[in-house]
């Protein structure tokens, strides 16, 4: 499973060294990972801060074959969809815990610029909040949350397994994505649910010993 062609790593650089991010990107780069995962926090939606547009936008600059996965964990996704655009993100990801008049325009937003769109769960977040979103057909993929956001190297939360079940019963050509504390045993769990990609933290960028199975 853990080199099928079937599943998608995401590693996300929240885990990394913050003084050593150009490594991190590297090492992303080198593994043959085509993608990368930017954890964007504002310290409302969740109690943390991360950074911002510059970091993207450099990322692009140096590395413009590495597609930019743009998680944001903001209360007003709205107001920075135009600036990680031009940073180059490639998909951006919204919180599904926000106002429909939100969600609507930011999606509006996403399709008029043509980017990818993926809308995010937290594990307390019923599943039945997507489908009028699902059913509109527009979202490339969901990105089920595995621990509260806010922080890399926290514990999988296994209950929301389920959820993953659920969507790929009733939506089974969407993507479905899982995030935080994914390791090769809880990616494993999450596939046999029906995920297909993984964002990968702290177990890819801090634990030496499995970082093997990811390249
Ligand atoms: C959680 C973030 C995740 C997380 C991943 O707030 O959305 O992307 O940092 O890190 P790990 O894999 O360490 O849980
Ligand atoms: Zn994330």
């Amino acid at each position: 499973m853990l080199k099928s062609p079937a599943v998608e790593w995401v590693p996300s650089i929240l885990a990394a060294d913050p003084l050593d991010l150009r490594n991190a990107v590297e090492k992303v780069v080198q593994s043959g990972i085509k993608q990368i995962h930017l954890d964007i926090m504002d310290g409302h939606f969740v109690p943390n801060i991360s950074f911002g547009p510059q970091i993207a936008e450099n990322v692009h600059k140096t590395y413009p074959a590495l597609f930019l996965d743009v998680h944001l964990m903001l209360v007003r996704p709205d107001s920075f969809i135009d600036p990680f655009l031009e940073a180059g993100a490639g998909r951006i990801i919204l919180h599904a815990e926000l106002s429909k008049r939100i969600i609507t325009r930011s999606l509006k937003q996403l399709r008029d610029a043509a980017c990818l769109t993926g809308l995010a769960i937290n594990p307390e977040t019923s599943v039945d909040t997507l489908f009028p979103y699902l059913e509109e057909g527009t979202i490339d993929r969901i990105l089920i949350m595995s621990v509260h956001p806010g922080f890399s190297g926290q514990t999988f939360i296994a209950s929301v397994l389920p959820k993953v079940k659920t969507l790929k019963m009733r939506y089974p050509n969407i993507t479905l994505c899982m995030d935080g504390g994914i390791n090769t045993e809880t990616a494993a769990q999450g596939f046999t649910c029906g995920a297909k990609a993984f964002v990968v933290g702290a177990s890819f960028f801090q634990e030496q010993s499995i970082k093997k199975p990811y390249a």
